[in-house]
C-alpha cells in the first residue's frame, strides 16, 4: 500500500468531529487500514488516527512493543479500534509526556485518566472491550481525542512543560503518537 503524508497541527482537517464507520470487512477499510499501518511504522509512530492522513473516520491503530533500549517501557498489543467509546472507570488523572506525529518534534505534559474501559469493533466488526490503565490508557485517549479533533497541546495545563523533544530529552529516540 502506500504511505501517507500526516497532516500537521494548523491543519482544519484535523479539527473534525470525524464519522462513523458503518460497513466492516470492505476492501476500502482494509486499504485504509494498510495505508494507516504503513504510515504507522515509516514514521515509528505508536499509534494513528485516520484523520491524521486525511480521512474523515473513526478509526485509530496503535501497537508499543518491547525496545531493547527501553526494556522497562510498558508494551501496548497492535490494535485496530473502530467507532470507540471510552469510559473512565474513576476520576484519577496522571501526568505524562506525550508526542504526537501531527505535532512533530515536541513533546507536552498531559493529564489523562489513569483507567479506563475502552469498546469499539475491530476491521471485521467483532467487538472490542478492554479495561486499561498507564500507559495503553493514555495511548487509547491520545488517539480517539483525534477522532473528536483533539490534538494533545489543547489538554497540556502547564506550558513550561511543553517544548522541543531534543531539548527536553537530549539523546532519547521517543515515540509520537
Ligand atoms: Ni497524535
Amino acid at each position: 500500500m502506500a504511505i501517507r503524508d500526516v497532516l500537521r497541527m494548523g491543519d482544519a482537517r484535523l479539527l473534525r468531529h470525524a464519522q462513523k464507520v458503518g460497513q466492516f470487512a470492505t476492501p476500502q477499510l482494509f486499504d485504509l487500514l494498510a495505508d494507516m499501518r504503513d504510515t504507522m511504522r515509516a514514521l515509528d509512530g505508536a499509534g494513528l488516527a485516520a484523520p491524521q492522513i486525511g480521512v474523515d473516520l473513526r478509526v485509530v491503530i496503535f501497537g508499543v512493543h518491547a525496545n531493547a533500549r527501553y526494556p522497562d517501557a510498558e508494551t501496548v498489543p497492535d490494535t485496530v479500534l473502530i467507532n470507540p467509546v471510552i469510559t473512565p472507570l474513576d476520576d484519577a488523572l496522571e501526568e505524562d509526556w506525550e508526542g504526537c506525529l501531527s505535532v512533530p518534534g515536541m513533546r507536552g505534559m498531559v493529564p489523562r485518566y489513569r483507567n479506563v474501559r475502552y469498546q469499539g469493533m475491530d476491521e471485521y466488526g467483532a467487538l472490542i472491550d478492554r479495561t486499561v490503565s498507564g500507559f495503553h490508557a493514555r495511548v487509547v485517549q491520545h488517539e480517539c481525542d483525534h477522532l473528536d479533533g483533539i490534538l494533545y497541546p489543547m489538554r497540556i495545563r502547564d506550558f513550561s512543560r511543553f517544548g522541543f523533544t531534543d531539548i527536553l530529552f537530549p539523546g532519547r529516540d521517543l515515540q509520537d503518537e
